[in-house]
């Protein structure tokens, strides 16, 4: 049993300040000094005038009521501890803040397809899958506004499609081209790539399937292929988001013994089989052939488990761990940051921001503000790393507002 890192900071701090440091302040002297400037409750007659008088309102000033007078004579709660005083003004709400987001803090995710003209994605409404030439204007545009680091995910044809994925290490693929296209011209551009079969899957499923099961470690072999591909092709972070187990240790003894030391592994520690990926399956048309994928990502209704997935992912060689999805499991995220000093990316998926870009086209958000503060609220969680498909949007309205912009 872990108590959550919050009330033991509350309980440590109980046993450090004065024990009064927690009471609101109003002594029986207090009451008295104030005797004299105390307003008087009504006289008993008057509250007898009728019979159907309802009780007379609680006096706030009475012998028993919360209100005293100041020595001008006006209200007082004999309080001391004012938390408002450091909300009083904006500079010092500015000067106070915790969790502060940077664009340099996001990981923006692009979808890319063979196609000369970009695709929109009709349940992502302001992202499309782009072409060759599209990629690389986004990502330019993007690096104006501060957001350097990118990760890809293609949308791959039918016809290349199999069971085994053996497109997901093809060096001539969508991937590799598009990575070394980025690289060669911004070479200070960060490129991530995911690890999954399910791109390149005929059975919609994130591993190799074989009656009707998904299995573990033929489905890694691909993996291990699909990753020293990428690397090769200049993908500076590889990010397995398929929640098979053993995957992490063994893509980094793939990337290590082809001599790919320094290509980083972001693993996707704590994925769940969550609903809110629905837009992203449509955006790759990868929705599972069969099923679901509860047999290999986290029940939504497990919080611990996500310690184990830590604790194997550390052990294998991981330099960041990622929680997926983002709102709905910030508490995945705060038992992710006490239980590890490695960096902890939060990925805020497409039916987050297609819940958040549908209520601000009806009016009913305001998209700016909402998206700023789901950004703020995973910093404040303990993320370091934020992936959204809202980065350019944040990182331009950072820049029009300074920090913070809401
Ligand atoms: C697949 C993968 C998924 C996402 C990222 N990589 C979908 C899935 O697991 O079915 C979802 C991202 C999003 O919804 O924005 N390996």
């Amino acid at each position: 049993m872990e108590l959550p890192a919050a009330l033991i900071g509350v309980s440590l701090l109980q046993l450090l300040l004065p024990s009064d440091a927690f009471v609101s302040y109003s002594p029986h002297s207090l009451r008295r000094r104030n005797a004299d400037t105390k307003r008087r409750t009504p006289h008993r007659s008057a509250l007898h005038a009728s019979a159907d008088t309802h009780p007379p309102p609680h006096d706030p000033y009475c012998e028993s009521g919360p209100l005293l007078r100041n020595n001008k004579g006006e209200p007082w709660v004999a309080q001391r501890n004012r938390p408002r005083r450091n909300r009083k003004s904006a500079v010092i709400r500015r000067m106070v803040q915790e969790a502060i987001v940077r664009p340099s803090n996001f990981i923006y995710p692009l979808f890319i397809h063979e196609g000369e003209s970009d695709e929109a994605i009709a349940s992502m409404p302001g992202c499309s899958r782009l072409s060759a030439g599209s990629v690389l204007k986004e990502v330019e545009d993007a690096m104006q506004y501060g957001v350097k680091t990118f990760i890809l995910f293609p949308k791959i044809p039918d016809q290349l499609k199999s069971n085994y994925a053996d497109e997901c290490y093809n060096p001539e693929g969508l991937v590799p081209r598009t990575v070394r296209a980025i690289k060669d011209k911004f070479p200070e551009a960060m490129v991530c790539t995911d690890i999954a079969l399910d791109p390149y899957s005929d059975q919609g499923h994130d591993g190799v399937v074989e009656n009707g099961q998904i299995l573990n470690d033929h489905t890694i072999a691909q993996l291990c292929k699909q990753a020293a591909c990428q690397a090769r092709a200049g993908s500076d972070v590889v990010a397995p988001s398929d929640m098979m187990d053993g995957r992490v240790g063994a893509i980094r003894d793939a990337l290590d013994s082809e001599g790919h030391i320094t290509t980083s592994i972001m693993a996707y520690t704590a994925k769940y089989a969550s609903a809110f990926y629905g837009p992203f399956r449509d955006a790759l048309d990868s929705h599972p052939g069969f099923g679901d994928k509860k047999t290999y990502q986290q029940d939504p209704a497990n919080g611990r488990e996500a310690l184990i997935e830590t604790a194997l992912d550390v052990s294998e060689g991981a330099d960041i761990l990622m929680v997926k999805p983002g709102m709905p499991y910030l508490d995945v995220v705060l038992r992710l940051r006490a239980a590890t000093d490695l960096p902890v990316a939060v990925y805020h998926v497409s039916g987050e921001y297609a819940m958040l870009r549908a209520a601000s086209e009806r009016g009913w958000l305001d998209e700016k503000k909402s998206v700023m503060e789901a950004m703020t609220c995973f910093k404040r969680a303990g993320a370091d790393i934020i992936l959204t498909y809202f980065a350019k949007n944040c990182a331009k309205w950072i820049a029009q507002d300074g920090e913070p912009c809401y």
